[in-house]
């Protein structure tokens, strides 16, 4: 019985040191330590030993045990008993995980918002801000259009529900021509214009249908500059310098006598460029221009016999298309990366 311990112990701790992984170490312990195993079969032998042995047997039968025990501890720390044994070898030689990453950009919206107040910026132009919730008084009455006109209707406009029931309706701006009736306001209110010299981006809100060519929501940028002596000649100079600073040595400017409440004369603004890369340019309608009506000029409280000025107002969408070819203006405002990322 002595002989058959002593042997159980040498062939286990022999075969556990074969055991490569936790597959084959979890076998050895079924064989040897498990329930129906063989250090279980030596001690049922037990019963057969010589009462006078079995003091002896007993107690090399526990140091056997007690050393597969500890030699089965220590292997299974040695191998861990995570994944990593008993899946796939790992290939050293294998290239390292390629995962590409995206370099975040600004919106090409913004990126042509900065680059055309870089633009007019080098042409002396501060940027103004006005809010996107305005009220009816910058966003019409000021701005020369009464109460009857058709552009205030509300089919046109986003109105908005006034809980704090102020004493004129609000609505989202639907041009910011606003700005400019702000802007000479607190010129006059702190004393520091004019002269005044500002353009100002941002959104505009108009209830039309989505389509190539319109948004519900969408960019203008305006201008304003009001100084002694300013007049239609500083517009077109202004507006042309524009056109080839920013759209290349070829870029042209037509003016279109038109109409506008709050300029004197009023022109439609188009520029001759190319809506896709390497198409004949044409003639692409920009926005409105004109000399700012003496009456707007009054009531922002500027002298008009003292004061006079231009102003313009443009699609940015417009611009943004014309520039970088894109030939709908929805594609602006999905946000397909793979489209973003284009540009
Ligand atoms: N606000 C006009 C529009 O949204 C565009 C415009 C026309 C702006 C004439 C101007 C201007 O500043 O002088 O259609």
């Amino acid at each position: 019985m002595l002989d058959d311990l002593n042997q159980l112990e040498s062939e286990g701790l022999a075969a556990l040191d074969t055991a490569a992984d936790a597959g084959a170490l979890e076998a050895w312990r079924i064989t040897y330590l498990g329930s129906k195993g063989r250090l279980k079969g030596a001690m049922s032998g037990m019963k057969d030993v010589p009462k006078e042995q079995k003091g002896a047997v007993g107690k090399r039968a526990n140091e056997v045990k007690a050393a597969l025990e500890l030699a089965f501890e220590a292997k299974k720390a040695a191998i861990g008993t995570g994944g990593r044994a008993s899946g796939p070898a790992l290939d050293i030689t294998e290239p390292g995980l390629v995962e590409s990453r995206h370099v975040g950009r600004s919106h090409i919206i913004t990126r042509v918002i900065d680059e055309l107040t870089e633009v007019f910026g080098r042409m002396g132009f501060a940027v103004a801000e006005g809010p996107e919730l305005e009220d009816d008084e910058h966003n019409f009455i000021k701005l020369n259009i009464p109460p009857e006109h058709p552009a205030r209707d509300p089919i046109d406009n986003f109105y908005v529900d006034d809980p704090e029931k102020v004493t004129t309706p609000r609505m989202l701006r639907s041009q910011t021509s606003t700005v400019q009736i702000r802007t000479m306001e607190d010129a006059v209110a702190k004393g520091w214009g004019p002269p005044i010299k500002i353009v100002s981006p941002g959104r505009v809100y108009r209830p039309d249908t989505v389509d190539a060519t319109h948004s519900f929501m969408f960019h203008q940028i305006e201008g304003l500059y009001i100084d002694r002596g300013v007049t239609m000649i500083d517009l077109k100079t202004t507006l042309f310098q524009f056109a080839r600073a920013y759209f290349g040595p070829d870029a042209d400017i037509r003016l279109r006598p038109s109409f506008f409440p709050f300029t004197e004369p009023s022109a439609e603004l188009d520029m001759m460029i190319a809506l896709k890369p390497g198409a004949e340019p044409a003639w692409i309608e920009l926005g409105g221009c004109g000399m700012v009506d003496p009456a707007v000029l009054e009531v922002c409280g500027i002298d008009p016999e003292v004061w006079t000025g231009f102003a313009f107002g443009f699609g940015i969408e417009r611009i943004a298309m014309g520039r970088y070819g894109i030939p709908d203006i929805r594609m602006l405002f999905e946000n397909d990366v793979r489209f973003l990322a284009q540009l």
